[in-house]
């Protein structure tokens, strides 16, 4: 069996990556840095990889006319933009949503098709807790992760007689590199990569729907619908503000 892993090059991606490898799946893995990837490649048995930029249509494309023999496609090279919305750079934005929302909805798009084709296959996206709310001081990040959770769950139920599996991972925070070159710390209770990608992928080769990492992250989901919907932005609004070390207003 194999799997095509983005963002491969680090944290959960790098960790799907070897724990696929460690069960006997071939992988081919993706992202830009071409040092890291060659580096991982050479530590786990049958792995290839593609150096490429995902926020480009055209290497999207290529990627999946080059890898169409895949049985898993893990879309989890995702970024963020911190900051208020009137003061973010609308270019790393612009970039971020080509990531998370473009590039995920092409690959998914592109391998659902052929998937369904054949009678199997299997997608893993990773949206985060985060797609549940609404996310003031990391607003176009939180909308694109809602984007990557409501898209996989509604083609996960079209596809229920296909053969095809659909799933969506919504973890927490994780101690990986995501955030820091916008300074953001992941908090209290972050879990590590390791633990993140074994639920994952123990999940998806269930065919599970929807994948939390932990009981917690399930329970925050939960208790949320309980809470209106003002109540919840202040909260999530002072929860970012504590990441990035700032003092919330309101
Ligand atoms: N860490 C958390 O707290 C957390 C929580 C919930 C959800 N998530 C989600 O988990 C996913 C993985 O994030 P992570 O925490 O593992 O972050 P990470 O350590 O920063 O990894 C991000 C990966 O995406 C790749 N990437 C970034 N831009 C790319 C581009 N233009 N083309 C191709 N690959 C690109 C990076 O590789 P290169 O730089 O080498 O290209 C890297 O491999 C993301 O979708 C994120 O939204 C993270």
């Amino acid at each position: 069996m194999k799997a095509l892993i983005t963002g491969a090059s680090s944290g959960i991606g790098r960790e799907i990556a070897k724990y696929l490898s460690s069960i006997g799946w071939e992988t081919v893995l993706v992202a830009r840095r071409e040092e890291r990837l060659k580096s991982l490649a050479s530590e786990l048995d049958c792995s290839a990889f593609e150096v490429c930029d995902l926020t480009s249509e055209e290497e999207c494309d290529r990627l999946f006319k080059k890898y169409s023999d895949i049985d898993l496609l893990v879309n989890s090279a995702g970024c963020g933009v911190f900051g208020e919305f009137c003061k973010t750079d609308l270019e790393r934005e612009r970039q971020m949503l080509s990531l998370n929302i473009i590039a995920l909805h092409m690959l998914t798009k592109l391998y659902a098709k052929a998937f369904v084709k054949r009678g199997t296959g299997r997608i893993l996206n990773v949206s985060s807790s985060a797609g549940f709310f609404s996310g003031p001081l990391f607003s176009s990040y939180y909308a694109s992760k809602a984007y990557v959770l409501h898209l996989s769950e509604a083609i996960s139920y079209e596809l229920r007689k296909s053969g095809v599996t659909a799933s969506v991972f919504c973890p927490g925070p994780v101690k990986t590199e995501f955030g820091l070159a916008d300074g953001i710390s992941h908090g209290i209770g972050a879990i590590s990569p390791e633990l993140a990608a074994r639920k994952a992928v123990d999940g998806v080769l269930k065919g599970k729907r929807i994948i939390y990492p932990n009981l917690q992250t399930r329970m925050l989901v939960f208790a949320s619908r309980f809470i209106p919907r003002e109540a919840l932005l202040k909260i999530v609004a002072k929860q970012q503000a504590k990441k990035a070390g700032r003092s919330c207003q309101n």
